[in-house]
């Protein structure tokens, strides 16, 4: 069984020229790049993405943010738990708690600019594919 998940390239990676090396580390662990737009994100789009996240203190600055400059939206496929698998490669949400390795351990040092999103759960890939790639599904 293979699974497929949501990978934002965020607009700081874009803009910092580290959306191939993001890209590459994905392909390199062995999933398979499945779609890749780069697409400015709209405030309904973010809202829709981040709905989770509607009526936080910091969602606000979250929509401004990845809807600044265009993101690398991607899907990648690979086993059945590919969000983990992202996941594990992203590091945690804070880059300051990211070990070195990882993606934020690497190459952030911000909560909000954190350069990556990954879906996660199977269940928010699902609806987050649909979000961006309704014809995938
Ligand atoms: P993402 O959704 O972007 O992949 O990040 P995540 O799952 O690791 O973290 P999540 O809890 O979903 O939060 C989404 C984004 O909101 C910002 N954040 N700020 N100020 C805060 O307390 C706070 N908490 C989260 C982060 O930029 C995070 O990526
Ligand atoms: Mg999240």
């Amino acid at each position: 069984m293979t699974a497929r998940t949501l990978v934002i390239c965020k607009p700081d990676a874009v803009e910092r020229g580290l959306a191939g090396e993001i890209l590459s580390r994905l392909e390199r662990r062995g999933l398979r790049l499945v779609a890749a737009e780069l697409r400015l994100i709209d405030r309904e789009t973010a809202g829709r993405h981040y709905a989770e996240h509607q009526g936080k203190p910091f969602y606000g600055d979250l929509v401004d943010f990845i809807t600044r400059s265009p993101s690398l939206v991607l899907v990648v496929e690979g086993v059945e738990d590919t969000w983990k698998v992202v996941r594990a490669l992203m590091g945690p949400t804070n880059p300051l708690d990211a070990p070195p390795g990882t993606i934020r351990g690497d190459f952030a040092l911000e909560l909000t600019e954190n350069l990556v999103h990954g879906s996660d759960s199977a269940e928010s890939a699902t609806r987050e594919i649909e979000v961006f790639f309704p014809d995938l599904s």
